[in-house]
Order: C-alpha cells, then sequence, then structure tokens
C-alpha cells in the first residue's frame, strides 16, 4: 500500500529556508514510494485555532475536530495519512502563530480529559517537526522538547529537525541591520545548508 504523507509548510515565505526544507523532506519520503501532499498554511483562506467547542469530546466525534473552515480537510487529511512532515519559523522564540493554530486543533481532539486513558488517537503516525530559527541550533532546544513530547503522546512518533542561523533574506545591504553578518549568512546558506537539505532528506526517506 502506498504510504500518504501530508507536509506542510507553515511560514509565510513560499520558497526560503522552512518551506524548502518541508520540500525536501517530502521529496525523501517521496523516493521511498510515498505519495505527498503538500499543504502551505498561509495559502488557505483565513482559519481559526482552537476555539473550545469541546466538539472532539462528544460521542460520534472523539478524536476528531469539527470546526469547519479551511484547515477542516487538512486536519482531515492528516488524519487518514500515515505520516506528517511539518515545518515553521520560529517567532520570538517559538514557533510561529499560523504552526501553532495547526497545532492546537491537531493535538487537542485526541486529548481525553480523562484520567484512565489520556489519548483518544488510534492511528499514530510518524511526525518530522523542522523548525528554522535566527539563532544557532540548540538554542531552542527546551522548547522544541516539549513540541516532540507533546506531538509524540498525541500524534505519533516525533523527531525534530532544526535549521539555525538561515539566510533571511538575499542582501542584507538593502536593510539597516548590524545584529547579522550577511556575508556570513550567505556563506552558511552555500556550505551548510545543503548538508542540512540531504540530511532532512534522509531522515523522512528512513521515517516514512
Ligand atoms: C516576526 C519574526 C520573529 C522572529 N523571531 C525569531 C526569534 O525569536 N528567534 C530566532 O532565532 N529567529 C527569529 N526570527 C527569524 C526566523 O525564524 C528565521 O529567519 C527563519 O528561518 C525564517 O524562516 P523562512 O525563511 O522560512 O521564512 C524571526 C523572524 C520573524 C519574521
Amino acid at each position: 500500500m502506498v504510504k500518504r504523507i501530508v507536509a506542510i509548510n507553515a511560514s509565510p515565505r513560499k520558497g526560503w529556508n522552512t518551506d524548502m526544507l518541508v520540500e525536501e523532506a517530502a521529496k525523501g519520503a517521496a523516493s521511498k514510494g510515498a505519495e505527498i501532499e503538500k499543504v502551505d498554511l498561509y495559502h488557505l483562506d483565513r482559519f481559526a485555532g482552537c476555539v473550545s467547542c469541546f466538539g472532539c469530546k462528544r460521542e460520534g466525534h472523539k478524536g476528531e475536530c469539527i470546526y469547519k473552515d479551511s484547515l477542516k480537510p487538512v486536519l482531515d487529511a492528516v488524519k487518514d495519512s500515515d505520516g506528517l512532515i511539518v515545518g515553521a519559523p520560529n517567532y520570538f522564540g517559538d514557533l510561529c502563530a499560523e504552526f501553532k493554530l495547526f497545532y492546537e486543533r491537531l493535538v487537542f481532539p485526541y486529548l481525553t480529559y480523562r484520567t484512565d486513558v489520556r489519548c483518544c488517537n488510534d492511528h499514530p503516525i510518524p511526525v518530522l517537526l523542522i523548525m528554522t530559527s535566527n539563532a544557532p541550533e540548540g538554542m531552542y532546544d527546551s522548547m522544541l522538547s516539549n513540541y516532540r513530547s507533546v506531538l509524540s503522546s498525541f500524534i505519533g512518533p516525533t523527531k525534530v529537525f532544526v535549521s539555525g542561523e538561515t539566510m533571511q533574506v538575499n542582501d542584507y545591504s538593502k536593510f539597516d541591520w548590524n545584529m547579522f553578518d550577511g556575508d556570513q549568512r550567505k556563506e552558511r546558506r552555500e556550505k551548510v545548508f545543503p548538508s542540512e537539505m540531504k540530511a532532512v532528506h534522509d531522515l523522512a526517506a528512513d521515517m516514512f
């Protein structure tokens, strides 16, 4: 049976760092025969995070987000899939807001609010969470370990891939910035980023 993998880019910038890594991970999964459904969250019509309706806790809909907006088909696709790749840029020390809207609605339906059985997901799937950041790798390990732990508990075994010190713009000289060395970022993009692309490709090929 062909595996179906949902690959989600939660960065607003299609074709930039996060999206490139998501695309490459998707190619890794596809290299093992998986079918990919790619979603750019910022290209969907406006959607909400969890609206706390508790529909997912009622008989007949347990484990299912029932809120109908443009994210609902994406959540349904993830539910029916064999794996999830999701990438987000770091904004203000956390994963970006659009990712969090998705994350709330992905995870909350499987949380039971019961003390005996905490999770009602009977179809766990592997998850590859990708984060890109200005900061070097390692800076956000504890924040990411929380996401890894929650995703592993409620969605399925989760691996995290980080690419730090990304090239944020093509030409740093156009901006009044002195916090980052544009030449160093460009050099990193040319010398280090390609090996990260290969690493994420191989990781996804192994996972899915
Ligand atoms: C609103 C905003 C907030 C950011 N905050 C952080 C931050 O707190 N820490 C960090 O390391 N990078 C931060 N960044 C940088 C991005 O995480 C980084 O450039 C990322 O690779 C961008 O991903 P993209 O190229 O896919 O858009 C921020 C960028 C923006 C636009």
